[in-house]
């Protein structure tokens, strides 16, 4: 008979990884033979299990935490729920998981030692490594983040202190035909040091992330043809696996959904939609300016809208930080909808009426639009995100950037922001990027059908990962 093969998944506490990380466990779930974990804290386990199918097999364990040990409020474990201040607190946190973890599996380990297991960790969690090394399994590192994105991201942090022209540019000396501007990278890497301890954590993680075994990423293999050797090389030679797009099914939509019924009174790809993922958001300036555009544009848009950097994301919204009367005048003209809070997202990007989405650039974004055929408009506000922008421009060329940062480094004006949504929305360069993002739509959900490059890359990661890990001591 033959033996269960365990997977114990085990993401950082964030949407943007939350969900990608229960999509790959959902993707083991489809192979049979697999017993399939999916590890984190209380509240976000509780979250998780709303986007779970009750007919599904993967397990979800908490191992203990209790937030106010780590200075933080009550039911308070994801990045998105927290404020600024609070977000090392909570990395610092992650690090506490490690002895209950390290039980949670050698447990799992010595009540059937014959069934082999397998960690696929969150690259933020750089010491399930040593975890694994020390229980003697076999360990992977799951980024939520593109290939290319993530490889410029890491070789970023070894080149640390960056050395920049008196243009304010940077040449990657493994790749000098990748050149950054200092607006491309995030603040921890311009301002932070020793003496920052978030800069201290990521330096850490960074240390760690060679160690592993290999690198499972939600990307497919044509589509990102110059990434794979890119983030080969920057791993120091682990085997990589682009086994994505990882994407959630979007549910049936209701009549009785009031956002999917504003939609379907639209025509064709003539809505914009607007959202800046799950823990990012601009300042109170460029809200205005961005209001302000939207409305001279004359396009109807959908905006996922949250309060202004500085303040608490998860507050209430007042009326003060948009121009005078814009959310009335929206509503009444039916000119566009303000979504506070959580948007259905992948229902909204699959709706025939979405034309485009300036976004953040997020990974998981930047996919789920790209399946849906949807061309962006980038903005990206921190992290890899300034290079799935940047790649999404140079290379795919389905994205236009409008802005980057949330802050007075990047400057918006209302006329930029009019521009760009005209052209992208009404004008000759919206259709091109639009037909780019249907054919690249096409390149991706093609990885993931039936004999798609990204599935063989699963096959080969589950043979590699499996008789390693049942031979590792
Ligand atoms: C972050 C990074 O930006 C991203 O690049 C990294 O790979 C993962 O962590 P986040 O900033 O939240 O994630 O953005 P994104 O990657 O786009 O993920 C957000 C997810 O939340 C998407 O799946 C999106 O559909 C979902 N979402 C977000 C909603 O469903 N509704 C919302 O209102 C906002």
């Amino acid at each position: 008979m033959e033996t269960t093969k365990r997977m114990m998944l085990f993401p950082f506490m964030a949407q943007g990884h939350l969900i990608p990380f229960l999509q790959l466990a959902q993707l083991i779930e489809r192979r049979n033979g697999y017993s399939i974990t999916l590890i984190n804290t209380p509240s976000n386990i509780r979250n998780l299990r709303s986007y779970l199918p009750t007919s599904s097999s993967v397990h979800l364990s908490s191992l203990p935490f209790n937030p106010s040990d780590h200075g933080l409020p009550p039911g308070h474990e994801s990045m998105d729920s927290l404020p600024f201040h609070l977000l090392f607190p909570l990395y610092k946190a992650t690090e506490s998981l490690r002895p209950a973890f390290t039980r949670f599996v050698s447990d799992a380990l010595s009540l059937d030692p014959t069934s082999p297991l397998c960690i696929i960790a969150d690259p933020y969690l750089g010491w399930t490594v040593d975890v694994a090394e020390e229980l003697g399994v076999f360990h992977a590192f799951f980024v939520t983040g593109s290939e290319r994105s993530t490889a410029i991201y890491h070789s970023l942090w070894t080149l640390w202190p960056l050395q920049w022209s008196h243009s304010d540019e940077l040449a990657l000396p493994n790749r000098p035909n990748v050149r950054l501007h200092r607006s491309q990278v995030t603040k921890l890497l311009l301002y932070g040091d020793d003496n920052n301890p978030i800069f201290v954590f990521f330096c850490r993680q960074i240390a760690h992330f060679c160690k592993s075994d290999g690198v499972i990423v939600n990307t497919a293999e044509e589509f990102e043809r110059s990434g794979v050797e890119f983030l080969k090389e920057e791993s120091g030679g682990m085997p990589v696996w682009a086994v994505g797009p990882l994407l959630r099914v979007p549910s049936t939509p209701s009549s009785d959904d009031t956002h999917i019924g504003w939609l379907a009174g639209h025509p064709p790809d003539s809505v914009l939609y607007v959202s800046f993922g799950s823990m990012n958001t601009i300042s109170a300036s460029q809200m205005v300016e961005l209001a302000m555009g939207l409305e001279a544009s004359g396009t109807a848009f959908m905006w996922v809208i949250r309060p202004p950097s500085g303040f608490d994301f998860k507050g209430g919204f007042r009326e003060e930080w948009l121009p005078e009367g814009f959310e009335e005048r929206m509503r009444e003209q039916n000119r566009g909808v303000l979504i506070h809070g959580w948007a259905p997202q992948m229902e909204i990007l699959s709706h025939g009426s979405t034309g485009a989405f300036l976004s953040h650039c997020g990974w998981n974004s930047v996919l789920e639009s790209l399946c849906n055929g949807v061309p962006i408009i980038g903005w990206p506000i921190a992290g890899e995100q300034f290079y799935n922008s940047m790649m999404m421009v140079e290379e795919i060329g389905v994205c236009v950037e409008i802005a980057r940062g949330n802050g007075n480094e990047s400057v918006v004006c209302r006329e930029d922001v009019e521009r760009i949504v005209r052209s992208v929305m009404m004008g000759g360069e919206g259709e091109e990027m639009r037909r780019k993002a249907r054919e690249v739509g096409e390149v991706l959900r093609a990885a993931v059908g039936e004999g798609g490059a990204s599935v063989r890359a699963m096959d080969d990661f589950l043979r590699t990962a499996l008789p390693t890990m049942a031979g590792k001591d």
